[in-house]
Protein backbone atom coordinates (compact mmCIF):
# COMPACT_ATOMS: atom_id res chain seq x y z
CA UNK A 1 0.00 0.00 0.00
CA UNK A 2 1.57 3.15 -1.05
CA UNK A 3 1.57 6.11 1.30
CA UNK A 4 -1.19 8.97 1.23
CA UNK A 5 -1.36 12.28 2.05
CA UNK A 6 -3.43 11.01 5.05
CA UNK A 7 -0.49 9.39 6.65
CA UNK A 8 1.76 12.75 6.43
CA UNK A 9 2.01 14.25 9.65
CA UNK A 10 3.01 18.10 10.83
CA UNK A 11 2.24 19.48 7.15
CA UNK A 12 1.64 22.80 8.84
CA UNK A 13 4.10 25.23 7.19
CA UNK A 14 5.38 22.97 5.04
CA UNK A 15 5.45 23.90 1.28
CA UNK A 16 4.10 20.61 -0.33
CA UNK A 17 4.52 20.51 -4.35
CA UNK A 18 1.98 18.92 -5.48
CA UNK A 19 1.31 17.03 -8.90
CA UNK A 20 -1.11 17.25 -10.57
CA UNK A 21 -3.16 16.71 -14.26
CA UNK A 22 -4.80 19.83 -15.38
CA UNK A 23 -4.30 18.66 -18.84
CA UNK A 24 -7.90 19.44 -19.68
CA UNK A 25 -9.18 19.97 -23.04
CA UNK A 26 -9.09 22.80 -25.23
CA UNK A 27 -10.53 23.80 -28.66
CA UNK A 28 -9.02 25.67 -30.85
CA UNK A 29 -9.73 28.90 -29.65
CA UNK A 30 -7.36 28.02 -26.49
CA UNK A 31 -10.59 27.34 -24.42
CA UNK A 32 -11.03 24.86 -21.96
CA UNK A 33 -13.39 22.31 -22.96
CA UNK A 34 -14.18 20.17 -19.69
CA UNK A 35 -13.26 20.88 -15.87
CA UNK A 36 -12.94 17.31 -14.79
CA UNK A 37 -9.47 16.99 -14.10
CA UNK A 38 -9.55 19.93 -12.19
CA UNK A 39 -12.10 19.57 -10.22
CA UNK A 40 -11.13 15.99 -9.29
CA UNK A 41 -7.69 17.68 -7.68
CA UNK A 42 -9.85 19.79 -5.43
CA UNK A 43 -10.31 17.38 -2.59
CA UNK A 44 -6.35 16.99 -2.16
CA UNK A 45 -5.57 20.49 -2.55
CA UNK A 46 -8.40 21.28 0.35
CA UNK A 47 -6.77 18.54 2.53
CA UNK A 48 -2.99 19.89 2.49
CA UNK A 49 -4.74 23.69 2.80
CA UNK A 50 -6.73 22.50 6.06
CA UNK A 51 -3.20 20.83 7.43
CA UNK A 52 -1.84 24.12 7.39
CA UNK A 53 0.44 23.26 4.30
CA UNK A 54 1.64 25.77 1.89
CA UNK A 55 0.44 24.37 -2.21
CA UNK A 56 2.90 24.29 -4.55
CA UNK A 57 0.91 23.04 -7.62
CA UNK A 58 2.34 21.52 -10.50
CA UNK A 59 0.92 20.36 -13.72
CA UNK A 60 1.86 20.06 -17.32
CA UNK A 61 -0.76 21.37 -20.30
CA UNK A 62 -0.61 19.99 -23.55
CA UNK A 63 2.29 19.38 -25.56
CA UNK A 64 4.39 22.22 -26.22
CA UNK A 65 7.48 22.95 -27.74
CA UNK A 66 9.07 25.64 -25.50
CA UNK A 67 6.71 28.72 -24.18
CA UNK A 68 3.30 28.96 -26.07
CA UNK A 69 0.90 31.50 -24.60
CA UNK A 70 -1.95 29.57 -25.08
CA UNK A 71 -0.33 26.21 -23.26
CA UNK A 72 -0.15 29.13 -20.22
CA UNK A 73 -1.65 28.06 -16.69
CA UNK A 74 -2.74 31.83 -16.07
CA UNK A 75 -6.36 30.79 -17.33
CA UNK A 76 -5.92 27.59 -14.87
CA UNK A 77 -5.27 29.71 -12.39
CA UNK A 78 -8.51 31.88 -12.37
CA UNK A 79 -10.29 28.19 -12.02
CA UNK A 80 -8.76 27.52 -9.34
CA UNK A 81 -9.16 30.97 -7.64
CA UNK A 82 -12.80 30.47 -8.36
CA UNK A 83 -13.07 26.96 -7.05
CA UNK A 84 -10.91 27.59 -3.71
CA UNK A 85 -10.88 30.01 -0.63
CA UNK A 86 -8.09 31.56 0.23
CA UNK A 87 -5.18 32.97 -1.37
CA UNK A 88 -4.72 31.48 -4.82
CA UNK A 89 -1.20 33.06 -6.16
CA UNK A 90 0.25 32.45 -10.15
CA UNK A 91 3.50 32.07 -10.63
CA UNK A 92 4.97 32.44 -14.67
CA UNK A 93 7.90 30.33 -13.96
CA UNK A 94 8.62 26.61 -12.61
CA UNK A 95 12.34 27.25 -11.28
CA UNK A 96 14.29 29.84 -10.00
CA UNK A 97 14.25 33.06 -7.97
CA UNK A 98 10.78 34.10 -9.08
CA UNK A 99 9.23 31.19 -7.71
CA UNK A 100 11.81 30.21 -4.52
CA UNK A 101 10.67 33.78 -3.49
CA UNK A 102 7.14 33.42 -4.25
CA UNK A 103 6.83 30.31 -2.24
CA UNK A 104 9.10 31.99 0.02
CA UNK A 105 6.57 34.42 1.07
CA UNK A 106 3.75 31.73 1.15
CA UNK A 107 1.16 31.79 4.62
CA UNK A 108 0.04 28.40 5.74
CA UNK A 109 -3.59 27.54 3.37
CA UNK A 110 -2.04 29.22 0.35
CA UNK A 111 -1.81 27.89 -2.86
CA UNK A 112 0.25 29.02 -5.77
CA UNK A 113 0.52 27.63 -9.58
CA UNK A 114 3.35 27.39 -11.07
CA UNK A 115 3.60 27.90 -14.40
CA UNK A 116 3.27 24.78 -17.61
CA UNK A 117 6.14 22.06 -16.74
CA UNK A 118 6.17 21.03 -20.30
CA UNK A 119 7.89 24.93 -21.11
CA UNK A 120 10.66 23.01 -20.02
CA UNK A 121 12.93 20.76 -22.13
CA UNK A 122 13.72 18.79 -18.80
CA UNK A 123 9.95 17.89 -17.70
CA UNK A 124 9.61 15.28 -20.83
CA UNK A 125 13.14 14.00 -20.28
CA UNK A 126 13.18 13.65 -16.76
CA UNK A 127 16.28 15.29 -16.33
CA UNK A 128 17.31 15.32 -12.94
CA UNK A 129 18.97 18.61 -12.70
CA UNK A 130 16.03 19.77 -13.44
CA UNK A 131 14.19 17.91 -10.86
CA UNK A 132 16.50 18.61 -8.03
CA UNK A 133 16.14 22.39 -9.23
CA UNK A 134 11.91 21.47 -8.47
CA UNK A 135 12.83 19.42 -5.72
CA UNK A 136 14.68 22.28 -3.75
CA UNK A 137 11.37 24.51 -4.29
CA UNK A 138 9.48 22.02 -1.45
CA UNK A 139 9.54 19.89 1.61
CA UNK A 140 7.28 17.46 0.77
CA UNK A 141 6.19 15.75 -3.09
CA UNK A 142 2.64 14.41 -3.46
CA UNK A 143 1.64 12.83 -6.79
CA UNK A 144 -2.20 13.45 -7.80
CA UNK A 145 -1.52 13.37 -11.13
CA UNK A 146 -3.00 10.04 -12.54
CA UNK A 147 -3.44 11.02 -15.96
CA UNK A 148 0.14 11.24 -16.45
CA UNK A 149 1.38 8.74 -14.04
CA UNK A 150 2.33 6.34 -16.94
CA UNK A 151 5.37 9.08 -17.90
CA UNK A 152 8.40 8.98 -15.80
CA UNK A 153 8.75 12.91 -16.36
CA UNK A 154 10.87 15.07 -13.89
CA UNK A 155 7.82 16.32 -12.01
CA UNK A 156 6.09 13.17 -11.92
CA UNK A 157 8.94 10.38 -11.04
CA UNK A 158 12.32 12.51 -10.99
CA UNK A 159 11.19 14.54 -8.00
CA UNK A 160 9.54 11.88 -6.33
CA UNK A 161 12.99 9.85 -6.20
CA UNK A 162 14.63 13.13 -4.08
CA UNK A 163 11.74 14.19 -1.70
CA UNK A 164 9.60 12.44 0.96
CA UNK A 165 6.52 11.48 -0.77
CA UNK A 166 2.67 10.12 -1.33
CA UNK A 167 0.14 9.91 -3.81
CA UNK A 168 -3.32 12.29 -3.02
CA UNK A 169 -6.92 11.48 -3.17
CA UNK A 170 -7.61 10.99 -6.50
CA UNK A 171 -4.58 8.60 -7.10
CA UNK A 172 -5.56 6.76 -4.16
CA UNK A 173 -8.93 7.10 -5.46
CA UNK A 174 -8.64 5.51 -9.21
CA UNK A 175 -6.30 2.83 -7.96
CA UNK A 176 -9.15 0.89 -5.88
CA UNK A 177 -12.23 1.94 -8.53
CA UNK A 178 -9.59 0.21 -11.13
CA UNK A 179 -8.13 -2.78 -9.13
CA UNK A 180 -11.63 -3.43 -7.97
CA UNK A 181 -12.69 -3.71 -11.87
CA UNK A 182 -10.29 -5.30 -13.00
CA UNK A 183 -9.88 -8.20 -10.57
CA UNK A 184 -13.31 -9.77 -11.59
CA UNK A 185 -14.31 -8.00 -14.74
CA UNK A 186 -17.93 -8.55 -15.87
CA UNK A 187 -18.45 -11.20 -18.94
CA UNK A 188 -18.67 -10.23 -21.66
CA UNK A 189 -15.66 -7.31 -21.33
CA UNK A 190 -15.83 -4.81 -23.81
CA UNK A 191 -13.30 -2.46 -24.59
CA UNK A 192 -13.93 0.70 -26.74
CA UNK A 193 -10.53 2.67 -27.97
CA UNK A 194 -10.33 5.57 -30.25
CA UNK A 195 -9.03 9.15 -30.37
CA UNK A 196 -5.80 10.39 -31.27
CA UNK A 197 -3.05 9.43 -29.00
CA UNK A 198 -1.90 5.64 -30.94
CA UNK A 199 1.82 5.70 -30.25
CA UNK A 200 1.11 5.74 -26.18
CA UNK A 201 -1.99 3.78 -26.53
CA UNK A 202 -1.12 0.77 -28.95
CA UNK A 203 1.86 -0.87 -27.13
CA UNK A 204 -1.18 -1.87 -24.34
CA UNK A 205 -3.66 -3.36 -26.38
CA UNK A 206 -2.47 -6.71 -26.52
CA UNK A 207 -2.59 -6.93 -22.76
CA UNK A 208 -6.19 -5.17 -23.29
CA UNK A 209 -6.88 -8.14 -25.50
CA UNK A 210 -5.99 -10.59 -22.83
CA UNK A 211 -8.28 -8.64 -20.68
CA UNK A 212 -11.45 -8.18 -22.18
CA UNK A 213 -13.35 -10.12 -25.11
CA UNK A 214 -14.18 -7.71 -27.46
CA UNK A 215 -12.63 -4.66 -28.68
CA UNK A 216 -13.82 -1.71 -30.75
CA UNK A 217 -11.59 0.32 -32.64
CA UNK A 218 -12.71 3.84 -33.56
CA UNK A 219 -11.60 6.67 -34.04
CA UNK A 220 -8.42 8.28 -35.48
CA UNK A 221 -7.35 4.83 -34.06
CA UNK A 222 -8.86 3.04 -36.56
CA UNK A 223 -6.82 4.23 -39.53
CA UNK A 224 -3.45 3.14 -38.58
CA UNK A 225 -5.70 -0.11 -38.39
CA UNK A 226 -7.36 -0.60 -41.11
CA UNK A 227 -4.18 0.37 -43.44
CA UNK A 228 -2.70 -2.78 -41.42
CA UNK A 229 -5.51 -5.15 -42.41
CA UNK A 230 -4.82 -3.54 -46.38
CA UNK A 231 -7.89 -1.09 -46.70
CA UNK A 232 -7.30 1.96 -47.75
CA UNK A 233 -8.06 5.22 -45.91
CA UNK A 234 -7.44 8.14 -48.50
CA UNK A 235 -6.11 11.08 -46.14
CA UNK A 236 -7.02 10.03 -42.72
CA UNK A 237 -4.57 10.47 -40.06
CA UNK A 238 -2.32 7.27 -39.83
CA UNK A 239 1.05 6.42 -37.75
CA UNK A 240 3.05 4.91 -40.15
CA UNK A 241 5.04 3.80 -37.25
CA UNK A 242 2.55 2.00 -35.34
CA UNK A 243 1.48 -0.13 -38.65
CA UNK A 244 2.87 -3.29 -38.18
CA UNK A 245 2.19 -3.15 -34.10
CA UNK A 246 -1.02 -2.90 -35.43
CA UNK A 247 -0.62 -5.92 -37.45
CA UNK A 248 0.69 -8.19 -34.55
CA UNK A 249 -2.11 -7.03 -32.69
CA UNK A 250 -4.66 -8.09 -35.53
CA UNK A 251 -3.34 -11.63 -35.28
CA UNK A 252 -3.18 -11.81 -32.08
CA UNK A 253 -6.76 -11.14 -31.51
CA UNK A 254 -7.63 -14.18 -34.21
CA UNK A 255 -5.08 -16.38 -32.47
CA UNK A 256 -6.42 -16.29 -29.15
CA UNK A 257 -10.03 -16.00 -30.19
CA UNK A 258 -10.48 -12.37 -29.44
CA UNK A 259 -13.19 -9.88 -31.47
CA UNK A 260 -11.76 -7.33 -32.40
CA UNK A 261 -14.40 -4.51 -34.45
CA UNK A 262 -12.99 -2.09 -37.01
CA UNK A 263 -15.24 0.73 -38.64
CA UNK A 264 -17.11 -1.00 -42.38
CA UNK A 265 -17.82 3.02 -42.58
CA UNK A 266 -17.04 6.89 -42.07
CA UNK A 267 -18.27 10.11 -42.07
CA UNK A 268 -15.99 12.00 -44.25
CA UNK A 269 -14.70 15.33 -45.76
CA UNK A 270 -12.62 15.82 -49.21
CA UNK A 271 -9.42 17.25 -47.94
CA UNK A 272 -9.76 19.96 -50.61
CA UNK A 273 -12.94 21.00 -49.94
CA UNK A 274 -12.70 24.54 -47.90
CA UNK A 275 -15.79 24.21 -46.76
CA UNK A 276 -15.52 20.91 -45.46
CA UNK A 277 -18.92 19.10 -46.59
CA UNK A 278 -18.91 16.03 -44.40
CA UNK A 279 -20.67 13.03 -46.19
CA UNK A 280 -20.75 9.09 -45.41
CA UNK A 281 -19.09 6.69 -47.65
CA UNK A 282 -18.03 2.62 -46.69
CA UNK A 283 -14.52 3.44 -48.59
CA UNK A 284 -12.28 6.36 -47.85
CA UNK A 285 -10.24 6.66 -51.21
CA UNK A 286 -8.20 9.55 -52.44
CA UNK A 287 -8.48 13.16 -50.95
CA UNK A 288 -10.94 11.73 -48.18
CA UNK A 289 -10.34 11.80 -44.45
CA UNK A 290 -12.66 10.38 -42.31
CA UNK A 291 -13.50 11.91 -39.08
CA UNK A 292 -15.95 10.08 -37.61
CA UNK A 293 -17.06 6.36 -37.58
CA UNK A 294 -20.39 5.74 -39.73
CA UNK A 295 -23.55 4.66 -39.14
CA UNK A 296 -23.01 0.97 -39.58
CA UNK A 297 -20.28 1.05 -37.34
CA UNK A 298 -22.41 2.61 -34.84
CA UNK A 299 -25.08 -0.26 -35.09
CA UNK A 300 -22.05 -2.89 -34.78
CA UNK A 301 -20.44 -1.10 -31.61
CA UNK A 302 -23.69 -0.69 -30.23
CA UNK A 303 -24.85 -4.42 -30.77
CA UNK A 304 -21.59 -5.45 -28.54
CA UNK A 305 -22.34 -2.89 -26.19
CA UNK A 306 -25.47 -3.88 -25.23
CA UNK A 307 -24.51 -7.68 -25.10
CA UNK A 308 -21.70 -6.36 -22.64
CA UNK A 309 -21.09 -6.90 -18.31
CA UNK A 310 -18.01 -4.39 -18.11
CA UNK A 311 -17.57 -1.59 -20.69
CA UNK A 312 -14.27 0.30 -20.25
CA UNK A 313 -13.86 3.00 -23.21
CA UNK A 314 -10.98 5.41 -23.88
CA UNK A 315 -11.07 7.97 -26.56
CA UNK A 316 -13.19 9.84 -29.05
CA UNK A 317 -14.35 7.73 -31.63
CA UNK A 318 -14.34 11.43 -33.91
CA UNK A 319 -13.23 14.84 -33.90
CA UNK A 320 -15.77 15.44 -31.47
CA UNK A 321 -15.14 19.17 -30.94
CA UNK A 322 -16.86 19.54 -34.15
CA UNK A 323 -20.43 19.49 -33.99
CA UNK A 324 -20.67 17.91 -37.94
CA UNK A 325 -18.12 14.63 -36.05
CA UNK A 326 -19.67 13.90 -33.14
CA UNK A 327 -22.19 11.44 -33.71
CA UNK A 328 -20.58 8.26 -33.32
CA UNK A 329 -19.32 9.39 -29.95
CA UNK A 330 -22.39 10.80 -28.63
CA UNK A 331 -24.27 7.37 -29.96
CA UNK A 332 -21.43 5.07 -28.36
CA UNK A 333 -21.55 7.21 -25.20
CA UNK A 334 -25.65 7.02 -25.03
CA UNK A 335 -25.29 3.19 -25.70
CA UNK A 336 -22.68 2.59 -22.76
CA UNK A 337 -24.89 5.02 -20.22
CA UNK A 338 -27.64 2.94 -21.19
CA UNK A 339 -26.38 -0.70 -21.15
CA UNK A 340 -26.55 -2.11 -17.40
CA UNK A 341 -22.96 -3.33 -17.82
CA UNK A 342 -20.44 -1.75 -15.49
CA UNK A 343 -18.87 1.37 -17.52
CA UNK A 344 -15.77 2.74 -16.98
CA UNK A 345 -14.74 5.59 -19.29
CA UNK A 346 -11.49 7.73 -19.26
CA UNK A 347 -9.28 10.48 -20.26
CA UNK A 348 -9.84 13.85 -20.84
CA UNK A 349 -11.41 14.08 -24.01
CA UNK A 350 -13.17 11.20 -23.45
CA UNK A 351 -14.50 12.71 -20.05
CA UNK A 352 -15.00 15.73 -22.01
CA UNK A 353 -17.32 13.97 -24.74
CA UNK A 354 -18.80 11.96 -22.57
CA UNK A 355 -20.70 15.12 -20.65
CA UNK A 356 -21.01 16.69 -23.80
CA UNK A 357 -23.07 14.06 -24.59
CA UNK A 358 -24.99 14.70 -21.30
CA UNK A 359 -24.96 10.88 -20.15
CA UNK A 360 -22.05 11.30 -17.91
CA UNK A 361 -23.67 10.53 -14.65
CA UNK A 362 -25.06 7.30 -15.92
CA UNK A 363 -21.15 5.99 -16.05
CA UNK A 364 -20.28 4.11 -12.89
CA UNK A 365 -16.40 5.55 -13.14
CA UNK A 366 -15.12 8.04 -14.59
CA UNK A 367 -11.39 7.57 -14.68
CA UNK A 368 -9.08 10.95 -15.29
CA UNK A 369 -6.15 8.81 -17.12
CA UNK A 370 -6.71 8.30 -21.03
CA UNK A 371 -3.43 6.38 -21.99
CA UNK A 372 -2.67 6.09 -18.16
CA UNK A 373 -5.83 4.08 -17.36
CA UNK A 374 -5.51 2.25 -20.21
CA UNK A 375 -1.78 1.09 -19.36
CA UNK A 376 -3.10 0.45 -15.61
CA UNK A 377 -5.37 -2.24 -16.91
CA UNK A 378 -2.52 -3.58 -18.74
CA UNK A 379 0.06 -3.38 -15.74
CA UNK A 380 -2.07 -3.09 -12.48
CA UNK A 381 0.57 -0.21 -11.62
CA UNK A 382 2.31 2.88 -12.84
CA UNK A 383 5.83 3.81 -12.54
CA UNK A 384 5.04 7.34 -10.97
CA UNK A 385 3.11 5.28 -8.24
CA UNK A 386 5.61 2.59 -8.03
CA UNK A 387 7.68 4.76 -6.97
CA UNK A 388 5.97 6.45 -4.33
CA UNK A 389 7.15 4.88 -0.77
CA UNK A 390 5.55 2.53 0.99
CA UNK A 391 2.99 2.90 3.79
CA UNK A 392 4.57 2.62 7.40
CA UNK A 393 2.77 -0.19 8.93
P1 LIG B 1 -8.34 10.98 -24.41
O1 LIG B 1 -7.98 12.39 -24.02
O2 LIG B 1 -9.75 10.66 -24.07
O3 LIG B 1 -7.36 9.98 -23.89
P2 LIG B 1 -7.05 11.31 -26.99
O4 LIG B 1 -6.34 12.50 -26.45
O5 LIG B 1 -6.26 10.11 -27.37
O6 LIG B 1 -8.25 10.89 -26.01
O7 LIG B 1 -7.81 11.71 -28.32
C1 LIG B 1 -8.75 12.76 -28.39
C2 LIG B 1 -8.64 13.47 -29.73
O8 LIG B 1 -8.83 12.55 -30.80
C3 LIG B 1 -9.69 14.55 -29.91
O9 LIG B 1 -9.05 15.79 -30.03
C4 LIG B 1 -10.40 14.15 -31.21
O10 LIG B 1 -10.69 15.25 -32.06
C5 LIG B 1 -9.36 13.27 -31.87
N1 LIG B 1 -9.94 12.37 -32.89
C6 LIG B 1 -10.75 11.32 -32.71
N2 LIG B 1 -11.08 10.77 -33.90
C7 LIG B 1 -10.45 11.49 -34.85
C8 LIG B 1 -10.37 11.42 -36.27
N3 LIG B 1 -11.05 10.50 -36.96
N4 LIG B 1 -9.60 12.33 -36.92
C9 LIG B 1 -8.94 13.26 -36.23
N5 LIG B 1 -8.97 13.40 -34.90
C10 LIG B 1 -9.71 12.52 -34.21
C1 LIG C 1 -3.29 12.82 -20.91
O1 LIG C 1 -4.02 13.73 -21.31
O2 LIG C 1 -3.46 11.63 -21.28
C2 LIG C 1 -2.22 13.12 -19.90
O3 LIG C 1 -2.33 14.42 -19.40
C3 LIG C 1 -0.85 12.86 -20.47
O4 LIG C 1 -0.60 13.73 -21.55
P1 LIG C 1 0.51 13.32 -22.63
O5 LIG C 1 -0.06 12.17 -23.42
O6 LIG C 1 0.73 14.55 -23.48
O7 LIG C 1 1.75 12.92 -21.87
MG1 LIG D 1 -6.66 13.80 -24.83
Amino acid sequence: MKRTIKDLVNLKGKVVLLRVDFNVPMDNAGRILDKTRINQAIPTIKYLKEKGAKVVVMTHLGRPEGYEIRKSLWQISLILMQSLSGNVYFCNSVIGDDAKNRIKSMNEGDVLLLENLRFYEGETKCDMKFAKEIASLGDVYVNDAFGVAHRKHASTYGVARILPNAIGLLVEKEVKELTDAMTKPKRPFVAVVGGLKVPGKIKVLKTLLDACDVLLIGGAMAYTFLVAQGTIVGQSIVYDKCVLEAQSILKYAQSSGKKIVLPVDHVAVHAEDKKKKKFVTDKLIEDMVGYDIGPKTIDLFINEIQKAGQIVWNGPLGMYEEEAFQKGTNKVAKAIAMSPAYSIVGGGDSISAIKKSGFANKINFLSTGGGAMLEFIEKGSLPCIDIIQEKIR
